[in-house]
């Protein structure tokens, strides 16, 4: 449905050289599909997704929608922004004062060269305040709604064009939180329901593993991984997407050789450690291992190795009580590691405890750089 091929998109600055904001930017959205562009601040998302709408010229690539090409350098065509149909809801909507939640939605349709009749609009209108469960409130003066009304009539407006694609940078980071969880709901629904293909930027990383079919990973105005949410949870080819993606722990150590299929040992501070991997670690590689904290089981009791699992105990360093778990850091060799744990774990500070991990559960990331 939208292929985005090899995107640079640059800032001129006053001094210095351009700010290179999107570099070599590709990825494919099928239709109907929700995608997403996750990363820190500053990293490229909303120049990227800006590129697509065509509201910044790139310096090169390739944008095209079902198959029409809407930008290419090499072809020399850029088709600007109002021709492209899409729908777009930023983080500053602007909802305007003085007009009902109809009116608001109705705009684009009133200020269109091919007008569509009276009609056409009020059937058009209505459904889309349907679809955001906004009808019964139609007449409302739209100042007089709440944040999460406000932007729900934000997504009402952008879809009363019949957007064949639907473009959403940061749409729920001025909810609070209670309303932000609720909203996200909302979207997915409103996104299946219509078979919306979407295009979502967000640097909440709960909020993009909550709603995307896919997630692609920038930092520093590259792609650095693309994939559904639980593969780039269980699987991050970097130290950078496994620490953006979640609460992790790294253990750096030194592959020490292939222990069985797809096992491998690997020698960290806290001991021998197996290791699943799909592709072959090489002796002498240093890799930090990336181990979720609610991978790490606990037990006060001590453990056997069964089924080949990982075995260590450690000393209980700090506890923290969360309600539903319990966050334990526990040291073990020179190494601090953090379990996430039932709360019925009764050990405290300073307390022996043993630990299980299952080599499906250790992530070895070469490291390219050790400090
Ligand atoms: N209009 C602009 N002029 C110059 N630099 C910009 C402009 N907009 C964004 N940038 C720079 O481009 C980079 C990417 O910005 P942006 O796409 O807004 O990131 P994100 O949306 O991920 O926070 C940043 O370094 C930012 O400072
Ligand atoms: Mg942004």
């Amino acid at each position: 449905m939208l292929s985005v091929k090899g995107l640079n998109t640059e800032y001129k600055t006053p001094k210095g050289p351009p700010v290179k904001a999107a570099q070599d930017v590709s990825f494919d959205v099928p239709k109907g599909k929700f995608f997403t562009l996750l990363g820190p601040s500053g990293c490229g998302k909303t120049t990227t997704l800006r590129s697509i709408a065509g509201l910044e010229k790139p310096t090169s690539g390739e944008i095209s929608v079902n198959g029409t090409v809407v930008y290419s350098s090499a072809k020399g065509i850029f088709v600007p922004p109002n021709r492209r149909n899409f729908g777009m809801v930023f983080q500053s909507y602007a909802i305007w004062p003085h007009m009902t939640v109809f009116a608001n939605a109705a705009f684009p349709l009133e200020v269109r060269k091919d007008k569509p009749s009276k009609q056409v609009i009020q059937d058009k209108v209505m459904g889309v305040l349907a679809a955001v469960q906004l009808d019964h409130l139609a007449e409302r003066d739209a100042t007089r709604l709440s944040g999460g009304q406000q932007q729900r009539l934000a997504l009402a407006r952008a879809l009363v064009m019949e957007p064949e694609l639907l473009l959403l940078d940061e749409p729920l980071s001025n909810l609070d939180l209670k309303l932000r969880e609720a909203m996200r709901f909302e979207l997915k629904r409103i996104q299946r329901d219509n078979g919306l293909t979407t295009i979502y930027v967000t640097h909440d990383q709960g909020e993009a593993l909550a709603l995307s079919h896919e997630i692609a990973v920038m930092s520093e105005g590259r792609i650095v991984q693309i994939g559904p949410p639980r593969a780039i949870y269980d699987h991050p080819r970097t130290k950078f997407v496994a620490d953006f993606i979640g609460t992790t722990n790294f253990l750096e150590g030194t592959v020490k050789g292939e222990t069985g299929a797809n096992r491998f040992a690997v020698d960290t501070p806290i001991g021998s450690m197996t290791v699943a991997s799909e592709e072959k670690l090489s002796s002498g590689m240093p890799v930090s291992i990336s181990i979720r904290p609610e991978d790490i089981e606990l037990s006060e009791t001590a453990l056997a190795a069964e089924g080949g699992a990982n075995i260590y105990s450690g000393s209980i360093d700090a506890t923290v009580f969360l309600g539903d778990f319990v966050d334990v850091q526990v040291k073990a060799g020179s190494a601090m590691l953090q379990s996430r744990t039932h709360p019925s774990l009764s050990a405290s500070e300073g307390d022996t405890i043993h630990m299980r991990i299952s080599p499906e559960k250790c992530v070895a990331i070469e490291d390219t750089v050790r400090a």
